[in-house]
């Protein structure tokens, strides 16, 4: 997939810019708080149909203005799409060639986002770390977020009665009758997410070893991983067998689940360990060792949806070449070489421009909102 142009309009600090995408490296340069960040925000809008920055509606909209639009023209696979996002203060409409559409273009390839937030997943909580895993679900498999979404509402119907049990709101009986006559559909989807992410882990583990291999060229190191569920590694076995344990682990904490208010069974309890040299990550790696995982998970995924799908998602980088030591940078730089993917990079650091040499690539420099082509 390639952008080829965008025009944005009263998007945060961007009154009106019209922008041509070069097909492969797009750098934007500028000082901190000029609006490189918001251009890659505009990008990703468009592609995933929401924000990577917490934010309501109006803080996307410029100020002093009621509505922002984004256009883009985007070519896949020898089609051309005509994107259109209409923001207002609490709706956004889409237009796919000019036909009104409630959702983004399905069929297109994600944006991939690398922050340096993404950077530190492996030492931040396990919500991190099944974030990353449950993006793969989402932007790789075409049922992931059907199945990620459904799975979300069921815990929330779910945990809102075991409260209303817990808190006295509705007789504990009838609470409790209505709990067991959910608890096979939530079993069911828990199950089915959790052998999801299984299933993405498996599929995703040679790309990263070899992502792995490239980083460290010399010092080689094995990549695997545990899944953690209660204490225990399940990353080998059956949807059956999980879903046996699920139904246990439900049966044994029936009591405790009332008591707390909230389901303590299921994916949002689980955990993914990342092992380096057979250790768990997150205890023995240095934190240039975890950065090296997690940018090798992330350059894996580019490689593994384009494996799956046949096309190259689209990469968004921001401000993350400046937190890479050299090394890191440079295999970076030479993945970037290999694939076909259309990256967009923002950075306030000048001397990356030197090491980021590409054909079909293009500077802008980034400006209190102005955007001006590099010579
Ligand atoms: N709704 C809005 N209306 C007008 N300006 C906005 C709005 N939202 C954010 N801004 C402005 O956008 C700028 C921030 O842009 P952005 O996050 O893209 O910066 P950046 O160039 O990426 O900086 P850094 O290098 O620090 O990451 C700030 O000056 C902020 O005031
Ligand atoms: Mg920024």
């Amino acid at each position: 997939m390639k952008i080829r142009h965008a025009s944005i309009s009263n998007f945060r600090n961007f009154e009106s810019l019209q922008i041509k995408f070069a097909d492969r490296l797009n750098i934007f340069v500028g000082e901190n708080g000029q609006g490189k960040t918001n251009i890659l925000e505009a990008v990703y809008f468009i592609i995933e149909g929401e924000s990577f920055r917490y934010s309501r509606y109006d803080t996307l909209i410029q100020e002093n203005k009621s509505e922002a639009f984004i256009k883009c023209l985007i070519e896949n696979r020898n089609l051309d799409y005509d994107l259109k996002i209409n923001l207002t203060a609490h709706h956004k409409n889409f237009l796919i060639n000019e036909k009104k559409s409630s959702q983004i273009a399905a069929e297109l390839p994600p944006a991939i986002l690398f922050s340096p937030e993404s950077l530190n997943s492996i030492k931040e909580s396990a919500d991190h770390r099944r974030q990353l895993l449950d993006q793969i679900l989402i932007q790789t498999y075409t049922f992931g977020k059907k199945l990620v979404n459904e799975f979300k509402r069921a815990l929330k119907t779910r945990n809102k009665l075991l409260k209303d049990i817990n808190s006295e709101k509705i007789d504990r009986e009838i609470g409790i009758k209505t709990l067991e006559s959910l608890n096979p559909i939530y079993l069911k989807l828990a199950s089915e997410l959790t052998f999801l992410r299984l299933e993405a882990l498996k599929n995703i583990k040679p790309d990263v070893q070899k992502t792995l291999n490239e980083i460290h060229n010399e010092n080689q190191a094995i990549f695997d991983y545990n899944y953690i569920i209660s204490d225990q590694n399940f990353c080998n076995e059956s949807a059956q067998k999980i879903l046996e344990f699920l139904e246990k682990r439900l049966e044994d904490l029936a009591i405790a689940e009332i008591r707390s208010g909230a389901s303590l069974i299921g994916p949002q309890k689980h955990d993914v360990v990342f092992l380096y040299n057979g250790k768990d990550s997150r205890f023995f790696c240095s934190q240039g060792q975890q950065r090296s995982i997690i940018l090798a998970f992330k350059m894996a995924q580019i490689v593994y949806h384009h494996r799956v799908h046949g096309f190259y998602p689209v990469l968004l980088l921001d401000d993350v070449l400046s937190e890479l030591d050299l090394s890191k940078q440079e295999s970076l730089i030479s993945t970037l070489n290999q694939i076909e993917t259309q990256t967009f990079v923002t950075t306030t650091d000048t001397s990356v421009l030197k090491k980021l040499r590409m054909e079909k690539s293009q500077i802008f420099h980034v400006d209190s909102g102005i955007v001006t082509l590099h010579s």
